[in-house]
């Protein structure tokens, strides 16, 4: 397996697959954080200049994030990222019999607070969107016509151990309920994880993409009046109107809701099948954070 990208997902499906008896190189630009579990070699995704592809890589994962909210970040991880790694198969002659590239439910855009699924069309509405969608397009097309699987695993907000932005808001006494009704699509850290070795190592043959979200699109109001109840505080203050987005990006990533209805169709059982069972797991502090 060729993780290509490992930070904390990465390494904790890195870590999964090692577990199920699998070799794991992990590409990253600090490979010394990566556990020994996990061959760490230093590499810029960025880079036209890879090392070389492990002869016997069955399955490669690209789960690198943008150094930053910009454009260019954007396209260097993602795109020119990609771009990278597939060049790198191509110079080396291997041929994987899946290649999975974690993307986002930020392709989707809004739905108006309705259901989305894997069927219905991409319609971002912010750059970073439209340059994963992009990044989406360039796997597909690479591989048209040959014998490897391409998987687009379209995770919602990621949350899990040291991932706790909203727990600390509501903690801090910062955290603002929406004036109006706003889904948020979210999947626990170890969850996506797992979907990810899941996909990359079923027998049937995958669809080209899933949504990895939980069970439980849920209002941000419900979350984080469920957060102050756990923490045993009083509940947050709702805002008098909604803010206003930053120039090309929404304020939020779309009001929508994901449906994981395909990924569960391949036998995927969730742990935390929504983000009450997950939150409880981390204000109980059972695991960690991958640096
Ligand atoms: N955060 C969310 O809520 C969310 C939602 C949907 C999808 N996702 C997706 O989830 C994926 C992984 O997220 P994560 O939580 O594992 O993020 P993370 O912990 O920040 O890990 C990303 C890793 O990418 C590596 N990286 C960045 N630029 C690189 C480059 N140029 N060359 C090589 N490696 C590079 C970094 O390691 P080095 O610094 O050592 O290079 C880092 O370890 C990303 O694809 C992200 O888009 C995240």
């Amino acid at each position: 397996m060729l993780m290509a990208g490992c930070g904390d997902l990465g390494t904790e499906a890195g870590l999964r697959f090692a577990a199920a008896g699998h070799r794991v190189v992990g590409w990253r630009r600090s490979p010394e954080k990566l556990p020994a579990e996990i061959e760490g070699v230093a590499a810029d995704l960025t880079s036209a200049e890879l090392p070389a592809v492990p002869a016997d890589t069955s399955a490669v994962v690209i789960a690198v994030a943008a150094d930053s909210s910009t454009e260019a970040a954007y396209r260097a991880a993602y795109v020119d990222g990609l771009g990278n790694v597939l060049d790198a198969l191509k110079r080396d002659a291997v041929r994987p019999r899946r290649v999975l590239f974690v993307s986002s439910t930020a392709v989707c855009g809004d739905a108006g607070g309705g259901w989305v699924d894997e069927d219905a069309t991409p319609a971002p509405d912010g750059f970073s969107g439209r340059i994963i969608l992009e990044a989406e397009e360039l796997l597909r097309g690479h591989f048209e016509g040959t014998d490897t699987d391409t998987v687009v695993l379209r995770l919602g907000g990621i949350y899990g151990p040291g991932r706790t932005r909203l727990i600390d808001q509501v903690g801090s006494g910062s955290a603002v309920i929406p004036a109006e009704v706003r889904f948020t699509n979210r999947i626990h850290r170890d969850d996506a994880a797992a979907a990810i070795v899941h996909l990359c190592t079923m027998e049937a043959t995958p669809h080209p993409v899933y949504l990895g979200v939980d069970s439980h699109p849920a209002d941000m109001g419900e979350v984080l009046r469920f957060l102050a109840e756990e923490l045993g505080l009083p509940c947050p203050p709702t805002a008098s109107r909604e803010p206003e987005g930053s120039a090309g990006q929404p304020s939020r990533g779309g009001n929508k809701r994901c449906s994981n209805k395909r990924l569960r169709g391949t036998g995927f059982e969730f742990s935390f099948p929504t983000y009450r069972e997950g939150y409880r797991a981390i204000l109980e502090g059972k695991g960690v954070r991958h640096p």
